[in-house]
C-alpha cells in the first residue's frame, strides 16, 4: 500500500510538468502505465499534445487510451521525456532496463530537451554498488563472443531469461538480447559505461548518467524533487 500510494502521488505530480510541453516522449513500465491511466483521466490538460513511445507496449497503451502517437523514426524533436527507473542514486544517475526497453528509452532521453523521472522511495539509494546489475542490450549474433570477453574482463553477468510466455532469452524492443552485468564495487559509472559500450555487439546500456533533469520521488505522504542541471535553468 505504501509504495503504491507513493507512486500514485509522484505520477500525479508529474502531470504538472508535462503540460508545459508539446511533444512528449514516454517511457515503459508499470509506473508509466499508471501515468498513462492518469493522463487519460486528465485529457483536457493534454489537448494538442503529441506522444512518442519508447516501446511497443507504451505505444499500444497510449493509442488505446486515445492519444496521438508519432513514430519515433519521423520525429525530429522531443520536448520532454517522462519515464521511471529501476534505481536512482543521489546524483540523479539511473539504472534502467528492467522492462528491456532501455535502448529506445536512452535515445529519447538523450535527444529530449528535458527529462523527468518518476520513482517511489524504494528505488532511491545513496549510490550504486556491487549488488547492482546494469541491463545491456546486445546484438544476438555477438552474444557468445561478447559474454566470453566479459568473462575475460572479470565481470559477473547473466543472460536474462523470460519467466513465461517465451522460451529462451528476453528479446528487447529493438531485437537485442538483454545481458545483466554486475557493476563492480567502487567502479566509476562513466568508466563502466564507456568500457561496456565500446565492445562491438553492445547496442546500449541501461546506465543513465547525467540525463535526469528532475526526479520525482514519491513517499506515502509527499513527493520530493531532486533537481538536475536543466531544471535549475528552466524553472
Ligand atoms: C523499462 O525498460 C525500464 O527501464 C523501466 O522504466 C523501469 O524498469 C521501471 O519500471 P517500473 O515502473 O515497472 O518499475
Amino acid at each position: 500500500m505504501g509504495v503504491d500510494n507513493a507512486r500514485e502521488l509522484a505520477v500525479r505530480e508529474a502531470l504538472k510538468y508535462l503540460i508545459d510541453f508539446e511533444v512528449i516522449g514516454v517511457g515503459t513500465g508499470s509506473t508509466i502505465d499508471r501515468l498513462i491511466n492518469f493522463m487519460a483521466s486528465s485529457k483536457d490538460l493534454l489537448r494538442g499534445k503529441y506522444f512518442v513511445a519508447s516501446s511497443t507496449a507504451t505505444a499500444l497503451k497510449l493509442r488505446d487510451t486515445g492519444f496521438k502517437v508519432f513514430d519515433i523514426s519521423s520525429t525530429d524533436c522531443v520536448d520532454v521525456y517522462v519515464d521511471s527507473a529501476d534505481r536512482v542514486d543521489r546524483n540523479l544517475n539511473l539504472i534502467k532496463g528492467g522492462g528491456a526497453a532501455l535502448t529506445m528509452e536512452k535515445i529519447l532521453a538523450y535527444y529530449s530537451r528535458f527529462n523527468l523521472f518518476i520513482v517511489d522511495y524504494g528505488k532511491l539509494v545513496d549510490s550504486f554498488g556491487g549488488e547492482d546489475f546494469i541491463p545491456v542490450d546486445v546484438l544476438p549474433q555477438s552474444l557468445s563472443l561478447l559474454t566470453n570477453q566479459l568473462r575475460r574482463l572479470g565481470y559477473k553477468f547473466s543472460v536474462r531469461h523470460c519467466g513465461k510466455g517465451k522460451y529462451g532469452p528476453v528479446v528487447s524492443d529493438v531485437g537485442g538480447i538483454i545481458v545483466d552485468i554486475n557493476l563492480r564495487v567502487g567502479e566509476d559509472l562513466l568508466e563502466f559505461d564507456r568500457r561496456i559500450k565500446c565492445l562491438p555487439g553492445v547496442i546500449e546500456t541501461g546506465l543513465f548518467v547525467g540525463l535526469s533533469d528532475l526526479v520525482l520521488v514519491g513517499y506515502a505522504d509527499r513527493v520530493d524533487l531532486l533537481r538536475g542541471r536543466r531544471f535549475l535553468r528552466m524553472y
